[in-house]
């Protein structure tokens, strides 16, 4: 009785196992994209970017002042752990930023997300979906 109960267990169990296991793969599901928009707020500045993750290289962009990049993607759906960084330069400044972290940019970022480039770092509208700008500082390299 106690090794049907085991056998039956497993069965059941099986898929769960199997889908727990599968690699994360964010084209694996046909979910809703995220759209991230990143606009250049720096005055008379030419912005260089260019966006990645472990599997794609959204390529160089250069922004004028006040021109818009974007580039969608599907977030991952069981381990919500989407990232996806850019680099950004100008005149002789060079940094990185985490431009979406799925447990920071889920709420608030659920179709698109808008951010603003300044100096001093990024700015988000609507973060936390509270309809509020929040300003980010560059990402400290080591
Ligand atoms: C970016 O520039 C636009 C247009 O000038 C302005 O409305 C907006 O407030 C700026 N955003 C930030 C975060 O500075």
């Amino acid at each position: 009785m106690i090794t049907i109960n085991k056998f039956v267990l497993f069965v059941v169990m099986l898929p769960t196992i199997f889908v727990a296991s599968q690699p994360i793969d964010t084209n694996t599901f046909p979910f809703e994209k995220v759209t991230i928009y990143v606009t250049n707020n720096m005055t008379n500045t030419q912005l260089t970017m260019y966006c990645k993750d472990k599997h794609h290289n959204f390529g160089t962009q250069t922004l004028k002042s006040g021109e818009t990049y974007s580039f969608k993607f599907i977030p991952a759906y069981i381990f919500r752990r989407s990232l996806y960084f850019c680099h950004f330069s100008w005149n002789s400044e060079s940094h990185y930023f985490d431009i979406y972290v799925q447990t920071r940019d889920q709420h608030g970022c659920d179709k698109d997300c808008y951010w603003h480039i300044k100096e001093s770092g990024p700015c988000k509208d609507n973060a936390g979906g509270k309809g509020v700008t929040q300003c980010f500082h560059w990402k400290k390299t080591t």
